[in-house]
């Protein structure tokens, strides 16, 4: 049987740079399912669908095809068969990706292929609803969060860093009308599995959180 770890939580908490760490460690693979999200979001916007556009969703949806492989360990994403990583990280597919990942449609396709993944493999797995949905039988379970002011300084500094103008305040704004969003959406919202565990990394660092969900699985 295979091992799976779920990581929930909100935008910015650290689900992705501290699952990765941890699948590097026990030797599992990463899933990053929101990259899944985006993929299709590209799609839609590459489409000219609007976030309110409902049925366009549903419609258009239906032609992705989404699929993921790896790369010395990393995760590419190909929408179409296209490597679409490279074009995914953006606050607009990052929003496209949360206004349209309530259609059922969309989410039946992603959780089918993640469930697919999991039941082979060793994984960790993060997103927000894995541990509710798409694994609730995963061995291990943690929704991670942080304070929305210090998940947009994070969020700030990866932007600065790659040379993207952006301002502290917008990127907070953004970021909490995403969780609610995410949070109040009909199917899967975001919240913590009953089973588990909440670490809050404000004032954690990645090799803190990693370190305490090693522990764990052990
Ligand atoms: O984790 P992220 O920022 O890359 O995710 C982008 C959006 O995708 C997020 O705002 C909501 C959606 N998403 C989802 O609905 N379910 C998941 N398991 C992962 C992401």
């Amino acid at each position: 049987m295979s091992y799976n770890i779920a990581i929930d939580g909100p935008a910015g908490a650290g689900k992705s740079t501290i699952a990765k760490k941890i699948a590097r460690k026990l030797g599992y693979i990463y899933v990053d399912t929101g990259a899944m999200y985006r993929a299709m979001a590209l799609y839609l916007l590459r489409e000219k669908v609007e976030p309110s556009e409902t049925e366009k969703i549903n419609v258009k949806c239906a032609e992705a095809d989404i699929t993921i492989g790896y790369e010395n360990g990393e995760q590419i994403v190909y929408l179409n068969g296209e490597n679409v990583n490279g074009l995914i990280r953006t606050e607009e597919v990052g929003n496209m990706a949360s206004a349209s990942s309530p259609n059922p449609n969309v989410r039946k396709k992603m959780v089918e292929l993640q469930q697919k993944l999991a039941a082979s493999k060793d994984v960790v797995m993060d997103g927000r609803d894995i541990g509710t949905c798409v694994l609730p039988d995963a061995q291990v379970k943690v929704y991670l969060t942080a304070d929305s002011r210090v998940r947009a300084k994070r969020r700030y500094k990866e932007l600065s860093e790659k040379g993207i103008s952006c301002e502290l305040d917008t990127i907070e704004k953004d970021i909490i009308e995403r969780d609610k969003q995410d949070m109040t959406r009909e199917i899967s919202p975001l919240k913590q599995a009953e089973d588990a565990v909440l670490i809050d990394s404000s004032d954690k660092t990645i090799d803190e959180v990693a370190d305490a969900i090693i522990a764990l699985v052990r």
